[in-house]
């Protein structure tokens, strides 16, 4: 699903992740830790294609990096969910207006856009909230419009970038198992963040980034 064959990438010359290989199978549910400035939000904008590797290949379903046309970066880009880490509602709508914006853009009719909104605001457990505006919400509030906008695309892999940064320890813990939830039916996760405790909890394959390599690790390193 998702492959990293000797993958390299610097910034200007500073190296970030260098001969990188990891692999992704469908459906997983995958943990992603690493300090701040290691490389976790560059790794995941390896995997939509918003940065091609200097080195390697990255492929993700029938995409490759070192193939793909830049007028089908956005053909990828369907087939993901994306939770940014600077994540913005926009405050002039609705949450119903916020998640269906992404599926007026790509020209989808008007009823299906209505189920898929309604469905996706079921699934995140707000439909009571579906015309509220977002500086009507909580903060946990907010994170489940943004989860269930990057959903409303029913994409295969759903990209999480630390979607749980200012929310306090109770709400994180619910974001996360909204995330299990998710995957548990069959959308592969990834989910960056240098919180070791909250990912412990995950009972998940965790991977960290550490001195520009990726590793599988058994269990998350205490402290730090
Ligand atoms: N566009 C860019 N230009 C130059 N340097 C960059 C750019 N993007 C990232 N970097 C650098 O690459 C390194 C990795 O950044 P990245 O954003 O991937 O880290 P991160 O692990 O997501 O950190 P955080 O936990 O703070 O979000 C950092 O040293 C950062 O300064
Ligand atoms: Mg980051």
């Amino acid at each position: 699903m998702i492959d990293f064959k000797n993958v390299s990438v610097s910034f200007d010359g500073l190296p970030v992740l260098v001969d990188v290989n990891i692999h992704i199978k469908p459906g997983e549910f995958v943990s992603l830790i690493g300090e701040t400035g290691v490389g976790k939000t560059t790794f995941l904008r390896l995997i939509y294609f918003d940065l091609l590797p200097e080195m390697g290949t990255v492929t993700v379903g029938d995409f490759s990096s070192t193939t793909i046309r830049k007028h089908d970066i956005p053909w990828l880009r369907r087939t993901l969910g994306i939770i940014f880490q600077d994540y913005k509602l926009l405050e002039d709508r609705n949450v119903y207006d916020n998640i269906a914006f992404a599926l007026v853009v790509t020209g989808v009719q008007q009823s299906e856009i209505s189920r898929r909104v309604l469905r996706v605001l079921a699934d995140v457990g707000l439909s009571h909230k579906r015309n509220s505006i977002p500086d009507e919400l909580s903060g946990g509030e907010q994170q489940r419009v943004v989860i269930a906008r990057a959903l409303v695309n029913e994409p295969r892999v759903l990209l999480a970038d630390e979607p749980t940064g200012n929310l306090d320890a109770g709400t994180a813990m619910e974001i996360l198992h909204l995330l299990k939830t998710i995957n548990s039916r069959g959308t592969a996760v990834v989910l960056a963040t240098h919180n070791y405790e909250f990912v412990r909890k995950s009972e998940s394959r965790v991977i960290q980034i550490k001195e520009n390599k990726i590793i599988d690790i058994d269990h998350p390193p205490t402290g730090s």
